[in-house]
């Protein structure tokens, strides 16, 4: 299909040169039918109020979001807003997603981005797009006048988030149709409120509550035929390696993993007041492994423990240099001299640290020490800010490994294991003298004993 908007200076090609080719509805639904003609009953499902965008990962959903975000934003005065749980994570994913469509399509003439605040305004048009993070809720009231809005990673929010904005955002857009919610994610735990509030019991993937107001379109990344080979190859491994995981990141499907390790842990709204805490570092440099950093406290209540955990940095691609900038913005001065417990892979970068004032140490992270480590870590509750959206995704997908009759074994799948690795640290190193009193559950005390003790 191919479709032309054509303006007195802009020409846009609708088509599957630069649009895979199951969001192409979308895009002739967001830019309206040409003169005199009809939408296709494909496009028109895109004029309802909830469109929901989920699958496999790598399959494009990002990347038609903001294309369709561009379209809009062209074709009238529209006011757009780019929501996710956290605000600092807008900048680097639905912001610049839009900013690369716009200089694939070679449009910077008519979009002026700004940072502070983060901005994209249509000089063309007069249209906004404006970033709303839920870490800061006050601000979602002022989103009333809103006309389309893209909630990247929807999952992140919490059911209560949702609700207030979807209370907020009503009424009719500048062309007399709905305001539109475009929801897109990566499916998780069939219990997730979006599951439950969007998709009917026993529906097919594909239009599973396709009603009058909900679209709902599965991809996955055999939709996307812009990706890159090595991500796709990875894709594809984990049907061999690890069906489950298969099922839910690259076929993308609402998916109970078996065998997860700390399917219990809970969320909270906020990091309590606790006398002390720590840091956890498990370092990764590449475009793949990201450095993660988490803070660590707990609580003793009697027999129960507890832990409360933040996320504070989780970022790939950092030189050690670009890390310690991150240390600096995301610690406060206060705590400069509280330990962070970092995994002792990387000498020099612990050295480096400490040159810049940091309280680093090594922990030895091998693999002997995982499976004591785990165990000490299931002795306290667990609970994790809300806000922490990467150590709640990865606390999702953090497994148990299997033998090929389907056996648990006691080693987790070293995939997902970056937030987990971090807050083990600090366990391991500081905390696991909490759970060590020989009357509390002595097996896993006498285990953890030796090893803390040699750590
Ligand atoms: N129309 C397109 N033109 C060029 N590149 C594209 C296009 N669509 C997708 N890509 C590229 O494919 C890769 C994956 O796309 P994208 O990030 O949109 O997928 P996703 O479904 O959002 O993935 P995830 O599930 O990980 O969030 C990106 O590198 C993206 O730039
Ligand atoms: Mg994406």
């Amino acid at each position: 299909m191919t479709r032309r908007m054509s303006t007195e200076r802009i020409d846009i090609e609708i088509s599957t040169a630069v649009i895979n080719r199951a969001y192409l509805p979308l895009m002739v639904a967001v830019t309206g039918a040409a003169a005199g003609a009809e939408l296709s009953d494909a496009a028109r499902r895109w004029h309802k109020r909830y469109l929901l965008m989920f699958g496999g990962r790598g399959s494009g959903k990002s990347r038609a979001a903001a294309q369709a975000v561009v379209l809009l934003m062209l074709t009238g005065r529209y006011r757009v807003a780019l929501v996710r749980k956290v605000a600092d994570t807008i900048r680097d994913s639905q912001w610049q997603e839009i900013r690369d469509v716009v200089e694939a399509w070679g449009l910077q003439r008519y979009f002026r981005t700004t940072v502070s605040p983060l901005k994209i305004h249509c000089t063309r048009t007069g249209s906004t797009a404006v970033s709303k993070g839920f870490d800061r809720s006050e601000k979602i009231k002022s989103l009333a006048s809103i006309d389309f809005v893209w909630i990247e990673e929807v999952t992140e929010l919490t059911l209560d988030d949702w609700r207030q904005l979807n209370f907020t955002i009503r009424g009719r857009n500048p062309a007399g149709r709905n305001r539109q919610i475009l929801m897109t994610f990566n499916p998780i735990n069939p219990e997730h409120w979006v599951k439950k509030a969007f998709f009917a019991e026993g529906g097919s993937l594909e239009r599973a509550a396709d009603d009058e107001s909900t679209t709902i379109l599965h991809t996955t990344c055999r939709d996307n035929r812009f990706l890159d080979r090595v991500f796709l190859t990875e894709l594809d491994k984990l049907r061999d390696t690890d069906p489950d995981l298969y099922t839910i990141i690259t076929l993308g499907r609402w998916t109970k993993l078996k065998g997860l390790i700390f399917p219990a842990y809970k969320t909270v709204e906020t990091y309590p007041a606790l006398p002390s805490h720590y840091y956890g570092l498990d370092f990764g440099f590449s475009e793949t492994s990201p450095a993660a950093l988490v803070k660590v406290g707990a609580r003793v209540e009697g027999r129960k423990k507890s832990l409360y955990i933040d996320e504070a940095l989780y970022m790939p691609g950092l030189s050690p240099s670009e890390l310690i900038e991150q240390l600096d913005e995301r610690i406060p001065p206060a705590d400069k001299h509280v330990a962070i417990y970092c995994d002792d892979a990387r000498p020099e970068t612990i050295k480096e640290m400490r040159r810049a004032g940091y309280n680093a140490i090594a922990w030895k992270k091998g693999a002997s020490s995982v499976y004591e480590g785990i165990m000490l870590l299931k002795m306290f509750e667990l609970n994790v800010t809300e806000t922490s959206v990467n150590i709640v995704r990865e606390l999702n997908l953090y497994k148990w490994k299997e033998d090929r009759s389907g056996n648990q074994l006691p080693e987790p799948v070293k995939k997902h294991d970056h937030s987990p690795d971090a807050i083990r640290g600090v366990v391991y190193t500081a905390l696991a003298s909490l759970v060590r009193e020989p009357d509390d559950n002595p097996g896993a005390v006498c285990a953890s004993r030796q090893s803390v003790a040699v750590a």
